[in-house]
């Protein structure tokens, strides 16, 4: 969909002008659709908003994208499948759908030096080139994916995901919120788990014995290495932030399911 237009997002075009993609000045946001409903589109609408007053950009029509999501969620039935939400600098609107990745059960991470900047800090921009050139990096040494780790060693979270450990397979820690995205998926662990939000150095991850990623698209996905580190993957408080995730995306497409019904 490019501005209220239903096209295959290969026909969708956007001029060579806009400053969306000159510059990466624009917004977006990820979700996944279950069965025909978006999972947290309220949130993720509201992270957008935010996203778009943090980097001025103006006049939000948040009608607008809910019906555009609503048409294809419509176009596309009941399959699961994730749907990306963009907003760029040039005014245009993009709701488009994307298959689902395939996410291996368990990850392995290489740690990445990274300083998150401060002005985008919590805005969910198009300037991602940086996110996803670590995740190169990254896989040029053999990982996966890459694991986001400040020059003072503080780990902040994935590339594209939140980060969760255990020092021994009972208390469920997560980085707090500072220079790392205000994840969706994050939130709902939080809310579900006892969950310490505190600092992480990268040498607690390294004696930890378990660790997860989390995002919309992905779910809960096990770590099976850091480095040379290996952790038990999944280990039960990953099972157990599985179940609750599940728990919570049942609930909601029940309830949506009702309002429809
Ligand atoms: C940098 C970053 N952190 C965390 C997440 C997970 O956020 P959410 O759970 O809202 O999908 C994402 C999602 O793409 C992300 O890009």
């Amino acid at each position: 969909m490019l501005d209220g237009s239903l096209l295959a997002s290969s026909e969708a075009v956007i001029p060579a002008t806009d400053e969306g993609f000159l510059r990466g000045d624009g917004a977006f946001e990820v979700l996944r659709s279950y069965g025909g409903h978006p999972f947290g589109l309220e949130e993720h609408v509201q992270r957008l908003l935010r996203s778009a007053a943090g980097i001025r950009l103006p006049e939000v029509d948040v009608m607008a994208i809910e019906r555009d999501v609503a048409r294809l969620v419509d176009a596309r039935g009941t399959d699961d499948f994730s749907i990306r939400i963009v907003l760029t600098r040039g005014g245009r609107r993009l709701v488009m759908s994307e298959p689902l990745g395939n996410y291996q059960p368990a990850v392995r991470l290489a740690v990445v030096e990274y300083q998150p900047t401060l002005v985008l800090d919590g805005f969910k921009t198009l300037s991602y080139a940086a996110n996803m050139l670590t995740n190169r990096l990254a896989k040029e040494r053999g990982f996966d994916e890459a694991l986001l780790v400040t020059p003072d060693g503080e780990v902040l979270e994935s590339p594209t995901a939140s980060v969760f450990w255990s020092p021994d397979g009972e208390t469920l820690i997560t980085p707090p919120l500072d220079g790392i995205l205000a994840s969706i998926t994050r939130a709902v662990i939080v809310e579900g788990m006892t969950v310490e939000q505190r600092a992480t150095t990268r040498d607690d991850l390294l004696a930890a014995t378990e660790v997860f990623l989390c995002s919309s698209v992905r779910e809960v996905q096990a770590v099976g290495a850091i480095e040379d580190a290996t952790y038990d993957a999944p280990g039960p408080l990953t099972l157990r932030a599985k179940e609750v995730l599940a728990a919570a995306v049942q609930a909601r497409v029940a309830a949506g399911a009702a309002k429809t019904a």
